[in-house]
């Protein structure tokens, strides 16, 4: 069943309180709800039916105004439990039993490791109790949960703790109260046999904030970081959009089976462990950032997600890009802002534009759903976080900041739609937004072609840009996006010219942003002496795919030159891709591959080049990846992108083995002498270490192999340790391998987060057998279905990183896959659909794979019972 934006319609009744009691038990759960509700004042005085959501509740007792109501005064359904109101003010008593215990699909009320805790967005709620399971439907929550003493001594919920107390039989119980109005997404619940570390914030106002992390007591030793970045957080928020927190006290707990990230539960965060627990020893460099990052995104929507909320799904942007452009924007200022956009972008063009391009795109603000889990989405993500720093763009940092104060002030205590929020950047700059709305409401990724002409008698230089938009499903024609285009033009030594266009009194910058808005428009700059190269669409400015005929040397001047130090890597990328490109077509004509070296050359002379940022030198060195290089092919031939790139990686090796060499040596040896710091300047220096690491190795060179042994043994963090791996797991050194992936897991093997770690390097190995390697690996004790991060460890990262593997071409790397989806189905559609994503790409393979491919979405769709999550995605990717 597909459900439209367009019917939405406001509530037919509201409910201003709702007070909850949870009794838990081994085997089952009991839930005693009672809701205060009334009419919706704004409908008319007419009492509709009222339908309740609710599903897999066993309704024990239901009573209206204390009258007990028997079946003859209700129906329900395996999704509702519809009455009718008598008066305009009502109160509703229900009891209801759940099985937490039994549920798999780690949505609504479930048990992770022992412990009690709750998955209520987007609709988990109804899995929990009756009720008006949608988010403008807000109000205030008490919550009493009871348990046994001993099995379960912390027992939280949103808000402040109010009372508690003992009950006979070892059990004891608390209430919580949340002052604030939320709608039922927000709800959290958690009990278990916790420990937690406490801290103290002031807030802006002067407010004593008490802020917790509870985590199983084994983990105690890994939640400083996530309380450091906690801090950090709360302090940036009240700096740079002036917001302060609002509750007494602030907790976040970590669980070990998440469907997601994090969840930003009022008051109460719920992580995936794997968001919250770093340390050294146990957690790398990129964990470190992701945790920080998680942190931030969570603590955010208390603002942009909470105080004010969506009024429907289809809004979900308006919550999720807003808060991924704050985390990004927090973790550029925390960390190095250019590698920071770096690796957003590479993202972002690596699988959004995937996601676009395939069968399930849709627009930032989607019209139609059936499945409302299978539209947490990067594009509802990444490209709406996009969509923000455009808007950004577009008005300025203070016309911005005006704008979202505006947002919070006009908009605190209500749920809105997206428009709402563009209406508050557009009353408070004066801006028109209208046509840059269309971001909102066309899918797909706008083309934009760039040409030039230069005049050199009329000193005039013109930019000719040419956008399009693909056809996308339900969308065949679109129209012209308002495309902000950062650029600016260097001259011949490399310094940015004044930029001044005709018509304009003076120069005014030497980078400025440009809209296009139209579908061909040209851009006239006068004063240009010289023919100028065009550094364009500078930091990403907008998310397009931007052509400009540039020519190597141009790109390997840009490398060099450019003041834009994402365009300096973008010109590395683009030559990469030329590069590659070429030995691609060589090896599919059967002709011996050559290395242009340009390439070479220019990655000598940046790895010669001491002065630059050496995260940004690690950045340059890596070549596109084999997914980028699929996302960009018309038809990807997964052989010859493999191969081309392999055989590039080893060139390179040989060829710069002297300089890499070198870099790697002087890295490890300040690692050596430095405890781990989980700050910018220490990830720089690991990262160009272990790139140059796994470059050396290439060459399979002796030295290199006691490097990599001595850096695995030695080292004190995960970083380097889990890099030495990774790089032996993807050598020919077979005995050594071997040994330090026994010895790894013999020593990590109680740590479910390292053991994920293990999975995943060998997952992704592109040696020959990958299959039937993650075969084996499924049979380990280590891994189960159950946990998302075991699925996402071992299966994802073969079906999603190991191309070569995953895509052999009798199609047993689409039959596995596809096995595994039909057993989470049953187990967790959330998990089943996700996993789906790579058959979903049929389109971009020749045909022999289409078929195989097709032929596994087909035996999925045949296969029993679907989720609507598996339906959706499936029955979408073969329409
Ligand atoms: N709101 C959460 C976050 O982005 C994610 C919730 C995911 N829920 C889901 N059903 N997939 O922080
Ligand atoms: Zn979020």
């Amino acid at each position: 069943k597909t459900i439209y934006l367009k019917d939405y319609r406001a509530p037919d009744y509201l409910i201003d309180e709702t007070h909850l009691t949870f009794e838990l038990f081994e085997d089952h759960t009991l839930v005693h709800a009672q809701l205060v509700m009334r009419r919706n004042p704004e409908l008319s005085a007419e009492l509709p039916v009222l339908s309740l959501d609710g599903q897999q509740l066993e309704l024990l007792r239901i009573t209206l105004d204390d009258r007990e109501l028997t079946a003859a005064d209700y129906q329900l359904s395996d999704s509702h439990l519809t009455l009718q109101p008598t008066q305009a003010s009502f109160v509703i008593d229900s009891t209801v039993r759940i099985h937490p215990e039994s549920n798999t699909a780690l949505e609504g009320l479930y048990k992770s490791s022992g412990m009690f805790c709750t998955q209520c967005e987007a609709e988990g709620f109804r899995k929990i109790t009756y009720y008006l399971d949608r988010p403008d439907v807000m109000s205030k929550f008490t919550t009493t949960v009871s348990g046994d003493k001993q099995k379960y001594p912390i027992l939280l919920s949103n808000g402040n703790p109010i009372a508690s107390g003992s009950e006979e039989g070892g059990r004891h119980w608390a209430t919580w109260e949340d002052p604030f109005k939320k709608p039922a997404y927000l709800f959290a619940l958690v009990a278990g046999d916790l420990w937690c570390v406490e801290d103290k914030f002031t807030t802006l106002s002067s407010r004593e904030v008490t802020l917790r992390i509870y985590v199983e007591p084994e983990n105690i030793d890994k939640v400083q970081h996530a309380m450091d970045s906690l801090k950090k957080s709360m302090k940036w928020d009240e700096e740079v959009y002036g917001r302060e927190y609002d509750l007494d006290i602030f907790m976040i707990v970590a669980v070990n089976d998440f469907n997601m990230g994090a969840m930003e539960n009022k008051g109460l965060n719920i992580f995936n462990s794997s968001c919250v627990l770093a340390r050294a020893e146990t957690a790398t460099d990129a964990a470190h950032q992701r945790v920080e990052a998680v942190v931030a995104h969570e603590y955010f929507h208390n603002w942009s997600g909470n105080r004010v909320t969506c009024r429907d799904w289809f809004q979900l942007s308006l919550k999720e890009g807003f808060t991924v452009f704050r985390d990004a924007e927090f973790s550029a200022d925390m960390n190095s802002r250019t590698v920071k956009r770096i690796e957003d972008v590479a993202y972002l063009r690596t699988h959004q534009f995937a996601e676009d391009a395939g069968p399930m795109a849709h627009p930032v603000r989607p019209d139609a759903y059936m499945e409302i889990s299978n539209f947490y989405t990067l594009t509802i993500y990444e490209k709406g976080s996009e969509v923000l720093r455009m808007i950004h763009t577009l008005l300025g940092n203070q016309a911005f900041r005006k704008g979202s104060d505006l947002y919070f002030e006009r908009h605190d205590g209500q749920a809105v739609t997206c428009d709402d929020f563009v209406k508050a950047m557009e009353d408070a700059s004066g801006i028109d937004l209208t046509q840059f709305k269309r971001w909102y409401t066309q899918a797909g990724t706008p083309r934009l072609a760039v040409s030039e002409a230069f005049d050199a008698t009329a000193r005039t230089y013109t930019l000719n840009f040419t956008q399009s938009c693909p056809a996308t499903p339900g969308q065949s024609d679109k129209l012209p996006f308002v495309i902000p285009v950062e650029l600016g033009l260097l001259d011949a030594r490399g310094n940015d010219l004044p930029l001044r266009l005709q018509g304009e009194a003076a120069a005014s910058g030497t980078s400025r942003v440009l809209s296009v808005t139209e579908a061909q428009q040209s851009f006239t700059f006068v004063d240009i002496a010289e023919q100028p190269l065009p550094s364009l669409l500078r930091g990403f400015s907008a998310p397009v795919k931007l052509s400009f005929p540039y020519d190597r040397d141009q790109l390997m001047f840009l490398m060099q030159h450019d003041s834009d130090g994402f365009n300096r890597w973008e010109a590395g990328q683009q030559l990469s891709v030329q590069v590659l490109q070429e030995l691609i077509g060589q090896q599919q004509r059967g002709e011996a591959l050559v290395l242009d070296q340009r390439l070479v050359t220019a990655l000598r002379s940046l790895l010669q080049d001491g002065r630059l940022d050496q995260a940004m030198v690690a950045e340059m060195l890596s070549l596109p990846g084999e997914a980028y290089l699929t996302e960009i092919s018309e038809v990807a031939d997964v052989e010859a992108i493999h191969g081309a790139r392999e055989f590039a990686r080893q060139q390179l090796a040989e060829a710069l083995f002297e300089p890499l060499w070198q870099r790697y040596q002087a890295n490890r040896e300040v690692s050596k002498g430095t405890p781990y710091v989980a700050e910018a300047e220490h990830f720089a220096r690991r990262s160009l270490q272990n790139i140059a690491l796994s470059y050396l190795m290439l060459t399979g060179k002796p030295e290199v192999l006691a490097a990599t042994l001595e850096q695995y043994e030695a080292c004190d963090n995960m970083t380097e340790r889990l890099t030495a791996l990774a790089v032996l797991v993807n050598s020919p050194f077979e005995a050594e391998r071997g040994k330090a992936l026994e010895a790894f897991a013999e020593h990590f093997k109680d740590n479910a987060l390292v053991m994920d770690q293990w999975f995943s390097v060998q997952a992704a190995s592109t040696l020959p057998g990958g299959l039937q390697r993650v075969q084996a690996l499924m049979q380990h004790p280590a891994f189960t279905l159950k946990n998302p991060n075991k699925v996402r460890a071992l299966i994802g990262a073969f079906a999603g990183q190991n191309l070569v593997n995953f895509h052999l071409a009798d199609g047993s790397g689409y039959r596995f896959l596809a096995d595994q989806v039909i057993t989470l189905n049953a187990l967790n559609p959330q998990i089943a659909s996700r996993l789906l994503a790579p058959l979903t790409r049929w389109r971009k393979y020749a045909a022999a794979r289409q078929a195989l491919m097709k032929a596994e979405l087909e035996r999925i769709l045949a296969s029993g019972e679907l989720s609507a999550d598996v339906y959706e995605v499936v029955s979408k990717s073969l329409a």
